[in-house]
């Protein structure tokens, strides 16, 4: 009799062995000329059978890499190899347990730094990253492991998956949390050429998992939701991390250059934010959007709700909120935007921090297992919405926004995903204009090889 096969190691979740290079990949439609980049998505792909129980976020990372150049494309994917990857390379099987079985007897105790969540472009330099230890550095467009990153020895945190880069100062802000030790949040500032500049504290009153954050032009905004972490759940044979419905959500917002003295704290209906499409100042006010749900079960995370499975489900579902924070008064007004699940939410990031009027997130499918059946572009200045469907039996990822060279629009650009085809079992990458997201897309690039649903991309202008 065979175990029950993982929903995360089967079907377009399971990993791919092999890494390629492979040139001149058939392009059905049009690339056009003047898009020349490298469009990245990172995602979990396990080397190895794994010891313990599989979550979707043990996999080791994996970067699979479309490179577009004068209306012709290239595919690599490589691993991205951490030490722990090395490691269990030489051994030849798994090491580590992962997040549902920390330590299993005979593995190594401690997380492995899987390296496996998204990738940031900063000061031309690759980085991909995981928000329990350091990024690792990736050369382009090979996509080799250079190794792991710490600004010079400066780092002294975690790095978020999710760094903000300033699209005017060129600094890029990022946080790292701890859950067992104050102080729970670390908060730093990278300047334009790289340098890490300083680390200041953010004082918690308890671990949580923070996932993201956001920025505006002169702010820096922390979410303190209540995915709290405490180790005397575990003397109670609980999971550490549970999700307190009935504590506050607390939004902070402090200074880009300001520390924990500075920090302004918000307090909101308790929920549960993994991603942040934008934030940005409107008079008095922090305006922030991002995907809110009721509460979550991540991780296993037990829930504070006696209502039962039913409601948990319901709460998981995100849909885009937004909260304005008034400095002035002190108030917070929370509304939703939507009422379809969506996630990943992204913008074109030459507006990151400033009042945008687009966003872009993967639309929900209503499956078992986390997968879009279409991309949302959300137009907030006249509250509409267009949908692109994938097409029956296709599922795709993040949605990255590419902007056009010297363009003035902001919607003026290409967003771009990879899809699964089930029925066939093929891959591609679509090329969508961003303000017809209706249409067809422009171009399909087709993979000779499945990329498996991961996690956040990005794109690399002419490398
Ligand atoms: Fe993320």
């Amino acid at each position: 009799m065979t175990a029950p096969l993982n929903a995360y190691l089967a079907d377009n979740f399971a990993p791919i062995r092999s890494e390629q290079t492979l040139d001149d990949l058939p392009v059905v439609g049009k690339l056009p000329t003047e898009l020349n980049g490298m469009f990245v998505r990172n995602g979990p792909n396990p080397q190895f059978p794994p010891l313990g129980r599989y979550h979707w976020f043990d996999g080791d990372g994996m970067l699979h890499g479309i490179h577009i150049h004068n209306g012709k494309a290239s595919y690599r994917n490589r691993y991205v190899r951490t030490n722990g990857f090395e490691q269990e390379n030489k051994a030849g099987r798994a090491l580590w347990g992962g997040f549902l079985d920390p330590a299993p007897s005979g593995s190594q105790g401690g997380f492995k730094n899987v390296a496996n969540t998204a990738l940031v472009w900063h000061h031309d330099r690759l980085l991909a990253l995981w928000e329990g230890g350091e990024p690792h550095a990736i050369a382009v467009p090979s996509l080799e492991t250079l190794g792991s990153y710490t600004f010079d020895g400066k780092l002294n945190s975690s790095v978020t998956a999710h760094p903000k880069v300033d699209p005017i100062t060129g600094e890029m802000m990022f946080f790292g949390y701890a859950l067992a030790q104050p102080p729970y949040v670390k908060y730093s500032v990278v300047s334009a050429h790289g340098e890490l500049l300083r680390t200041v504290a953010i004082e918690l009153p308890v671990g949580v998992m923070m996932h993201d954050f956001a920025i505006t032009e002169h702010y820096t905004l922390f979410m303190d939701l209540p995915l709290t972490f405490r180790l005397q759940r575990l003397q109670q044979g609980k999971p550490a991390l549970a999700f307190e419905h009935d504590r506050p959500s607390r939004f902070g917002i402090l200074p880009r250059h300001g520390d924990n003295r500075s920090i302004r704290w918000f307090e909101a209906p308790s929920c549960y934010i993994f991603h942040t499409l934008n934030a940005y100042e409107d008079g008095d006010e922090i305006v922030l959007i991002a995907c809110r749900m009721g509460g979550t079960s991540v991780l296993g995370a037990s829930s504070g709700s006696h209502e039962g499975d039913n409601r948990q489900i319901q709460t998981d579902l995100p849909l885009l909120h937004r909260w304005q924070f008034n400095l002035k008064t002190g108030t917070v007004q929370e509304q939703s935007l939507d009422d379809r699940p969506c996630e990943f939410p992204r913008i074109n990031e030459q507006y990151l921090g400033r009042r945008t009027r687009y966003g872009y997130a993967g639309k929900s499918a209503p499956t078992a297992t986390p997968k879009f059946d279409g991309l949302i572009k959300f137009d907030l200045g006249n509250h509409s919405s267009q949908t692109h469907h994938f097409g029956t039996g296709r599922y795709g990822g993040e949605g990255v926004f590419v902007p056009r060279s010297g363009a003035t629009d902001e919607d003026d650009g290409w967003l771009m995903t990879f899809v699964h085809d089930e029925a066939q079992d093929t891959s591609e990458l679509i090329v969508l204009n961003a303000q017809a997201v209706t249409d067809e897309p422009i171009a399909r690039v087709l993979i000779p090889q499945r990329v498996p649903y991961g996690f956040h991309g990005t794109w690399i202008p002419a490398v």
